[in-house]
């Protein structure tokens, strides 16, 4: 007898994949395989479609407290459930910015009872907070620290190499960063064109950001840290990163591997403009060699909210990032229709690597003990992506009018069916994301 038991779909790991029913008790996969004869409360006819370990996006920016107007953690979290995401770690970038233990708290207490999906928040590294940080990083909710090494959205920012050498040194957990070398974006500021976003990874070059990545491995060979590096933009980076897999975690985003420059500029305007930026053809193309070669590490989609009033101001004056956890799912299940990669390679890229990674606990497969976080997909189905679709406050997709073969149908997480042929059916029930080195987190 299982609570929930969905039938005859085919369930992917990152390791293959076999027609398989999943039985479901508590919140947990309780039984994988022939379950034709078992009864069950509530039972999910899966045939023909794809049963996935719940995608896990490990970089959004959900925008609360401080810039609701942009999104908060109700709306960012219906756009993840919407698109087949059971589980997100949230940047601190907000304002104010999570860099101290009563600020992560905070975050998630507003997040208990208004997320859908499941939550772990980064704490920001900064000079100011380097002595708390062995602390910070261990506390439940925290998905570790991250580092903005060239400044964004947001005034985090450590560019000092001996503040980031003694950073690194005093941390247990993989940290991320945002790497690319502030000081020669500040010295490049009049490369930027007025009214011109195409002139955006002139200034934000291929020289920021390896620099800043050549200077963030070598700190971690010295002191014995493990960096993970978010949104890999450029060529360079992905072969000198491909030499350096004992210290440096590598992540891509559904953007860089999409779209390219300048066409895209000419097109969407500012609203492709991010960082690192969106570059052209060549670096499209290696990232994908290190996609498809083990490199890359996680996919994860920088969901990076603004208003398109925000977006509508004349470049340079526009804030960089757009949205990206809803289409996650559908833009990168149309790439393994093209054969881009395999969807096991996908689920590797979003259940296992971040597992992986991050030490989750009980997250990132289909397996009996683990928790049942479930993307149901169809990879057969059609559908256009339109702004009309968005669940984020922002109310825009960069894809807007694309038409994709892939689309997510369900998102179950712990068991509660959250989301199913585009209606969210639950209420609000995320819970914090657990580590495995973390004691006293109150589960089994
Ligand atoms: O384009 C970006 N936007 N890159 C970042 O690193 C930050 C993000 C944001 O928070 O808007």
């Amino acid at each position: 007898m299982y609570e929930l038991l969905l039938k005859a779909g085919t369930v992917v790991n990152q390791g293959g994949q076999a027609r398989m029913d999943v039985g479901i008790n508590e919140g947990r996969v309780t039984a994988l395989g022939d379950l034709a004869q078992e009864r069950a409360d509530d039972v999910i006819d899966c045939t023909g479609l794809h049963v996935l370990p719940g995608v896990i996006d490990t970089q959004v920016h959900f925008r609360e407290p401080g810039a609701e107007h942009k999104e908060d953690l109700e709306t960012g979290s219906r756009a993840a459930v919407m698109g087949g995401v059971t589980a997100v770690f949230e940047m601190p970038n907000t304002w104010p910015a999570t860099v101290t233990g009563d600020a992560l708290s905070d975050k998630v207490k507003r997040a208990h009872h208004r997320m859908f999906c499941d939550f772990a928040f980064y704490v920001g590294g900064t000079k100011e907070n380097l002595a708390e940080l062995p602390e910070l990083e261990r506390l439940p909710a925290a998905a570790g620290v991250k580092v903005f090494m060239g400044s964004s959205t947001g005034d985090l920012l450590v560019d000092d190499e001996a503040v980031l050498k003694n950073l690194l040194g005093k941390l247990g957990r993989r940290a991320a960063f945002h790497s690319e070398d502030e000081e020669r974006l500040r010295e490049r500021l009049d490369v930027r064109r007025l009214d011109d976003p195409s002139s955006h990874p002139e200034w934000r070059d291929v020289r920021a950001a390896m620099e800043s990545t050549e200077r963030l491995v070598r700190l971690a060979y010295e002191t014995g840290a493990q960096v993970h590096i978010l949104h890999v933009s450029t060529a360079e980076e992905m072969a000198f990163l491909a030499n350096h897999k004992a210290v440096a975690s590598v992540e891509v985003t559904p953007q860089h591997l999409t779209l390219a420059g300048p066409e895209i500029y000419h097109e969407i305007g500012t609203r492709a403009q991010m960082n690192p930026p969106i570059r052209d053809v060549r670096h499209r193309e290696e990232l994908w060699r290190g996609l498809q070669s083990g490199v890359v590490d996680v996919l994860g989609s920088d969901h990076a909210p603004h208003t398109l009033e925000e977006k509508s101001a004349s470049y340079p004056a526009t804030p960089s990032g757009m949205p990206g956890v809803q289409t996650l799912v559908p833009v990168m299940l149309d790439h393994v229709n093209a054969g881009r990669l395999s969807i096991e390679r996908f689920v590797d890229l979003t259940a296992h690597g971040p597992q992986r990674l991050f030490g989750i606990s009980r997250k990132g497969r289909l397996a009996v003990g683990y928790d049942a976080d479930i993307t149901v997909v169809d990879l057969n189905r059609e559908m256009l992506i339109e702004d009309a679709w968005m669940e984020s406050r922002s109310n825009w997709t960069p894809y807007h009018g694309k038409k994709v073969r892939g689309w997510p149908i369900g998102t179950i997480i712990r068991g509660r069916r959250v989301m199913w042929d585009g209606e969210i059916m639950n209420s609000a029930g995320g819970e914090a994301v657990t580590f495995q080195f973390c004691q006293n987190q109150g589960s089994k």
